[in-house]
């Protein structure tokens, strides 16, 4: 279960708090200030036991201490990025940060789990953009059969964030439905984006790396892993480690030379490939990729059945 609420989340009692900490694992100020104030000399010298024994933790990792006087068995300091403009990996990284702290507490047997809005603070990551990308990497991580954890509250310390959060419950269905997507790329997509390297597709993958509106086929896997409408589409797109590799895989489709969707990936994955762009081309403020893509290898022409379907269900 995920809930949102305004407080303070030194306040809030559940098996493990996240604190917002910095590689170097100094004391800082913000939520990690309050968190070391509130968990007073028990937590200060576990917290400074660690630190002399790890030195630092990279960003995306957590290290653990227990709680001291906060109503709370262990705190998980988490170390988010610092905003950059967006081109240093920032997203991954906050989306680790999330799903790391979530593996530690699960190994922990931690049932319930609270975080403040990391990195949004000092670090100055968009708000909403970490908001989306916590939201996604909660469900992700409980939505994995390893996921012991029966509750996560995201505590917000301001309203817009509260705001934020609220909006994303709507949208929760889509967002946790991308699991299937995960769970088959785990095993597909670096031979994928070998094989596109190399020029020539030879296994099977083409539903769940380049994605297509469901109707296309009629095979099991075009139906399973057909997206549902554009705010699916929409959803993928946003997904940190989705989104990241559908331009990625693409990049390296435009890094082939010489040759045709049609002897790159055979038929009628050509035209799969086709169906995506026409899909992910249509998002706003995408990446320019996807029409680079279909101008390249289609010059320019769009599937039908995809652009009218989407015109119907926007
Ligand atoms: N409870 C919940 N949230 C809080 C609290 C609190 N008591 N105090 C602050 N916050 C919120 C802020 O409003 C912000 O949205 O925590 C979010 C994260 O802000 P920061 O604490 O500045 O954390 P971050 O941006 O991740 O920067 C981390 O700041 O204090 C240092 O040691 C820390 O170097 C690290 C850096």
């Amino acid at each position: 279960m995920i809930e949102f609420i305004q407080a303070d989340i030194t306040c809030i009692p559940v098996d493990g708090i996240v604190n917002a900490a910095n590689d170097m694992l100094r004391i800082g100020g913000g939520v990690d200030g309050a968190i070391h104030r509130a968990g007073g000399p028990g937590l200060r010298e576990d917290f400074l036991r660690v630190r002399a024994e790890k030195g630092s933790c990279l960003v995306g990792h957590a290290v653990v201490t227990v709680a001291g006087a906060l109503p709370a068995k262990f705190v998980i300091h988490a170390v988010g990025p610092v905003w950059e403009g967006g081109h240093k990996q920032e997203r991954l990284l906050l989306y680790q940060t999330y799903y790391h702290s979530l593996q530690l507490a699960g190994e922990l047997g931690l049932k319930s789990v609270s975080f403040p809005n990391i990195s949004t603070g000092v670090f100055r990551f968009p708000k909403a953009d970490a908001a989306v990308i916590a939201y996604q990497a909660v469900l992700d991580y409980l939505s994995a059969p390893e996921s012991g954890i029966e509750r996560v509250v995201f505590v917000c310390f301001d309203s817009e964030n509260l705001q934020l959060y609220k909006a994303l419950k709507e949208k929760e269905e889509y967002m946790s439905n991308l699991r299937r997507f995960l769970d088959a790329q785990e095993s597909y997509y670096d031979t994928a984006l070998d094989e596109i390297r190399r020029g020539r597709k030879t296994s099977h993958w083409i539903w769940y790396v380049f994605p297509q509106l469901r109707g296309l086929g009629s095979s099991r896997n075009a139906e399973y892993y057909g997206i549902k409408d554009i705010q699916e589409a929409v959803a993928y797109l946003s997904h940190p480690i989705l989104g990241t590799r559908l331009v990625l895989i693409c990049e390296a489709l435009m890094g082939v030379s010489g040759k045709t969707a049609f002897e790159i990936l055979g038929s009628p994955d050509d035209f799969k490939l086709r169906s995506s762009m026409t899909l992910f081309s249509g998002i706003p403020g995408c990446s320019p990729v996807f029409n680079r893509v279909l101008d390249q290898y289609f010059g320019g022409v769009r599937c039908a059945y995809t652009e009218s379907n989407m015109a119907r269900n926007h």
